[in-house]
């Protein structure tokens, strides 16, 4: 470890992250009742620019009067380019209760996108005596908040997530693809005739992680836009947390089970990691920094990798 030690990111789970339009009132209460550990209301990309005024005064409306049990509530803002933003800052701020834990900023481009925000939203707590201070998440889904994404996580301590936004990511790249996460038909490389598939938001994905990391934020993957293509879905996960990822979004609630199992260390992840620690205990007792497990090498850095699953496992069941 360097001399700077890695922060420890929030000790809450982040498995699924549940959309909803803020313009469709109706799934608000199937939202709250649903397994997703943090709700998104969104008021950017799924509401109409017609009904964003309706939007942000229903999504207050829910804030305040739905029973949204211990989940992380979260509201989408629209991104700063947009005419939009300050005033979906100013009325949350002022208008929604401190149930209110997170504003989810989109397409930040660089750290000042957060600063504004920042700027703006400590302005209106302490004009309004606000108690509770508001976390920030973002997403990342342009080139220039990819080539910035260190001084993204770096910018501000209420960011708590940060999530790859595949589409908006992809536009702004020039992918060649209307895919939204997943396998992509072209992305393959041929070996003697036959094509392996590899995965092209892996980059984008791995860099989100190290600035993550580097600062003690939740790197999180975004939408799988297929909801109908549950294995699909169930591969992205996976990728996703075997880099280190720990959550994905949902954007319908067939998703939600997919992250949670995936998301969760199964029962034999975590029997294996409290194998290989006793293993590592019994060689310390012996003087030995290594040992074998089951035929393999275990050694310090192990215990490290043991203790990722353990904590997650602790965390998750409270
Ligand atoms: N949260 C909670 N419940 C939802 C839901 C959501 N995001 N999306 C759908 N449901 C409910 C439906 O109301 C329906 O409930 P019912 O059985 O009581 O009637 C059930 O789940 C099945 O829905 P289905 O008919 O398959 O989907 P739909 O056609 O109603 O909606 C979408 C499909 C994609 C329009 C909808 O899921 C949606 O709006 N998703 C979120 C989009 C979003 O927020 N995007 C921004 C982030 S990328
Ligand atoms: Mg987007």
């Amino acid at each position: 470890m360097s001399f700077r030690l890695q922060p420890t990111p929030p000790a809450r789970p982040n498995r699924c992250q549940l959309f909803g339009p803020g313009s469709n009132t109706k799934l608000f209460a199937k939202m709250a009742a649903s397994a997703a550990d943090v709700i998104n209301l969104d008021l950017e990309d799924s509401v109409a620019p017609s009904d964003k005024d309706v939007a942000r005064a229903n999504v207050i409306e829910a804030i305040n009067t739905v029973d949204w049990g211990t989940k992380t509530l979260s509201v989408r803002i629209n991104s700063l380019d947009t005419p939009f933003w300050y005033r979906d800052v100013v009325d949350l701020l002022e208008q929604a209760s401190e149930r209110l834990d997170q504003i989810m900023i989109p397409k930040v481009g660089c750290a000042e996108d957060v600063y504004a925000v920042d700027a703006l939203v400590t302005a209106i707590e302490a004009a309004k005596g606000r108690k509770k201070r508001i976390a920030f998440e973002v997403i990342i889904e342009s080139a220039a908040g990819i080539a910035h994404v260190e001084a993204i996580a770096a910018s501000s301590p209420r960011l708590e997530a940060m999530s790859l936004g595949a589409a908006d990511f992809a536009a702004s790249m020039g992918m060649q693809t209307t895919g939204i996460g997943g396998t992509q038909e072209n992305y393959y490389m041929l070996h003697e005739g036959q094509k392996h598939w590899s995965d092209p938001w892996h980059w984008a994905q791995t860099a989100i992680v190290a600035a993550c990391r580097t600062h003690g934020i939740l790197p999180v993957d975004g939408p799988f836009g297929d909801f109908s293509d549950d294995e699909g879905c169930r591969a992205q996960a996976r990728r996703s947390a075997t880099l280190g990822m720990v959550g994905k979004w949902a954007i319908h609630p067939k998703q939600i089970a997919i992250s949670n199992e995936v998301f969760t260390p199964s029962e034999e992840a975590v029997a294996e990691a409290r194998e290989i620690l006793a293993a590592m205990e019994t060689a310390k007792a012996n003087g030995e920094g290594a040992t074998v497990y089951k035929g393999r090498l275990v050694d310090i850095a192990s215990i490290k990798q043991a203790e990722v699953i353990v904590r997650q496992h602790e965390m998750i069941n409270g």
